[in-house]
Formats: structure tokens, sequence, C-alpha cells
């Protein structure tokens, strides 16, 4: 007999596929955190002897220790998933186990989506629960829609109705998600109010109502750079307690996360690991954190900032995309050519004003840099 893949941990990180129930499942392209790291939560479970809040599959401190990393008695290693302060992330955990829904706030690619979903991976074991906020997004996203056939046949009834990834959450007592909730159009927003003030949901078609099980709660994450689009009304705002996720802080922080991230990336897009990794790493961070900041590293030269976001996200794909260019088309050596492209890529977001940054940025800083001459001569070549 086929085992059901889906209920059992899988061995490792990167495990294979645990979707569908054929005797060959396609290996999917990216598995979700629970079943990622489904062998860390479930030895993190089967170790917790803290108290747990109704209906999580860890405690709070197991939860924190999932997300940022640790040893367990057994010698398990979890490996961190964010990286930076633990007190962020344990305000974040402490906020779902209240009546306020928690509310990730911060720039682009800091991680506010990643956390999310390991959050709701670690607390219900059900990271999909998922409403993406678009200027679109309908109210059925976030309250129910409904089956018109079911409906034309038999009229309003339980069977006719459409749950919303917020219904199903509330209904099951887990975690459910709202991504960019700033672009969602503000009556829209509204909807969430009831929900998560009176932990209820009316359905007038039916004259019933969906109540909250204990264990829901929401998380949302809203982008800095959206500020404006759709603020959130005071009365939303309220319900939700904002935690800020911050850049990272170091340059040695942000080479970690990007070296873990590629890391992960790389391998299951079955790429190798290549010598000159580390550096080329070390150079993208630097070059990102002095554009960012408008100051070298050493604090004596000033730059420009340009216009694009040059977050650890783009990074970490500016990496990723120079790992897939070094094994398919160089000589098995992460060269400083291979990441260049992918840099003049992420800084260059205007034609005229960003490309006279970058050029200057190159002539002024980067061309007197020692250990940097091959980087700067590919960085010219590939057109600053
Ligand atoms: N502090 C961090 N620790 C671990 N990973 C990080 C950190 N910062 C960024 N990352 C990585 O950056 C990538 C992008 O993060 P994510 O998409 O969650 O960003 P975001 O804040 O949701 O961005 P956006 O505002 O564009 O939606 C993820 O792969 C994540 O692993
Ligand atoms: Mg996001």
């Amino acid at each position: 007999m086929a085992t059901e893949p889906t209920a059992e941990p899988t061995a490792g990180s990167a495990a294979g596929s645990t979707a569908g129930s054929g005797a060959h499942p396609a290996p999917v392209l990216r598995q979700h955190a629970e079943d990622a790291f489904a062998a860390e939560l479930a030895a993190l479970a089967a170790q917790d002897d803290r108290p747990r809040p109704e209906r999580w599959r860890l405690s709070p401190w197991a939860v924190a220790t999932y997300l940022t990393g640790g040893e367990l008695p057994d010698g398990t290693v979890v490996t961190p998933k964010y990286i930076g302060p633990r007190r962020i992330v344990e305000v974040a955990v402490t906020t779902l186990a209240t009546d306020r829904a928690l509310l990730l706030l911060g720039v682009p690619g800091t991680a506010k989506t990643w956390v999310s979903e390991h959050l709701a991976a670690a607390i219900s074991g059900d990271s999909t629960l998922l409403v993406q906020g678009t200027a679109g997004t309908p109210e059925e996203a976030v309250r129910y829609g409904w089956n018109y056939a079911q409906l034309l046949a038999h009229g309003p009834s339980h069977d006719a109705l459409v749950p919303s990834p917020v219904m199903r959450a509330m209904a099951d007592g887990r975690i459910a998600r709202v991504e960019e909730l700033t672009r969602i159009p503000a009556d829209v927003q509204d909807s969430l109010i009831t929900i998560l003030s009176e932990k209820t949901l009316p359905v007038p078609e039916l004259g019933s109502e969906i109540q909250a099980v204990r264990g829901f709660n929401l998380i949302a994450t809203a982008n800095d750079r959206d500020r404006g689009v759709n603020e959130l009304s005071s009365a939303l705002r309220r319900r939700f307690n904002t935690v800020v996720l911050p850049l990272p802080a170091t340059l040695e922080e942000e080479v970690e996360i990007v070296t873990r991230r590629v890391g992960q990336l790389g391998r299951s897009l079955d790429l190798p690991e290549l010598p000159g990794g580390a550096e080329q790493i070390r150079r993208v961070v630097t070059v990102f954190r002095e554009l960012r900041a408008g100051l070298t590293a050493d604090g004596r030269t000033k730059v420009k900032t340009p216009g694009g976001t040059l977050s650890t996200a783009e990074a970490i794909s500016v990496v990723t995309n120079g790992l897939a260019l070094a094994t398919h088309f160089g000589d098995g050596v992460l060269r400083a050519g291979d990441v260049t492209d992918g840099i003049l890529g992420a800084v260059v977001r205007d034609p005229v004003a960003d490309r006279q940054v970058w050029r200057e940025y190159l002539e002024g800083v980067v061309r007197e840099r020692e250990g940097w001459k091959d980087f700067y001569r590919a960085a010219r070549e590939v057109g600053a």
C-alpha cells in the first residue's frame, strides 16, 4: 500500500514533493513552509513541553525558536528562517496569542511575507489560508462568495456558499494571512473590522453567522512604500499590533541572509555550490548597502542613491541568477561578471538618472577599491 505522503513529516528540509496522492507525484517548484520544514516542526512539537494556546501546534516559545533557529535537547538543529532580532519575533508570536491581529510592516524585501508564512506554518501547520491583496480584491475574497450553479438550482444554502480563506481559518481556528493589506480598497478592508473585533462573520443571506473558533487570528503584511495608497482606517488599525521588520542592521547579517537563502534556492533549482560564491555575495551586499545608505562602508565617501529599492530580496535574486549563469555558461567559478548584469538591472531603473548614479559610484568608489579590479572591469563591460 502506498502511504499518503501528506500525512508524513518529510525527512529533511529539501525533501521531495508531498503534493497529490498518485504513485509518482511531480515535484513541486516550491513547497509550503509546513512541508519543506516538516521534520523541524515535528521535532519541535515532540520536545515542546511549554503550554500551547488553544489549537496551536507549538508553544509561543517553540514558534519563536522555529523562526529564529536553535538546537533542541535531542540535538536536532532548527535552522533560522528569520535572521534579525529575536525580540521582534517574540512580539509577533505573542500578538497572535492575544485578541489582536498582527500587522507586519516594512520596506520591500524585509521578509514580511516570509515571516508570515512561517508563523502560520508553525502555529497552525497550514500557511495556505491566504488572501492576496490587490486594488481589485473583492469582498468575496475576505468574506465568502457563492457557487452560482448551486445557488440558482437550490437557492442560498450552506452548500452553495464558497468560504474565503479567512472564513475557513475562523471555522477551523487557524491563522489566516492577508498580503499587501494597504492595496485592498478601503470598503473591502472594512469588512475585516467585524471579523477582528466581533470574531464573527455574519451571513445575512442564510440568517446565520460563522463564529471564529479559538486559535483563529490573522497576519497582514503591508509595504511601507504603499503608504497612502489605501491608508488603513484608524478603526482597522486599532485591531492590529504593528511589528516593523527592519532592514538588516549590519553587513554581516545581510551577507548571512543572502548566503542562506541562495543556498536553499540553489538546491531547489539543482544548482551546485560554486567557489567564489562567498566573495561575490559580500560584494553584491556591499554595493547594495552603500547605494542604499548613500555612504561607503568606511563612512568616508558620500554616494548618490538610485531609484530602485535594492532590497535584500533583490540581492538574493542577483546572486541566484549569477549562480545559474555561472553553472550553465561559466567555468565552474562564480565570477564578478556573473553578478554585474544583475546588479546593473537592480540599480538602473531609470535609464538616465540611475545610470549616471551607477557610473559615478563605479568610477568614484569601486575603481580604487582594493581587490575589486575584476568587479570594476566586469561592470564596465556590461555597459556602465
Ligand atoms: N531578515 C531576514 N531573514 C531571513 N530572510 C530574509 C530576511 N530579509 C529578507 N529575507 C529574504 O528575502 C526574501 C524576500 O522576502 P519577502 O518576499 O518576504 O519580502 P517582503 O517584505 O514581503 O517584500 P515585499 O514588500 O516586496 O512584499 C525571502 O526569500 C526572505 O528569505
Ligand atoms: Mg511581501
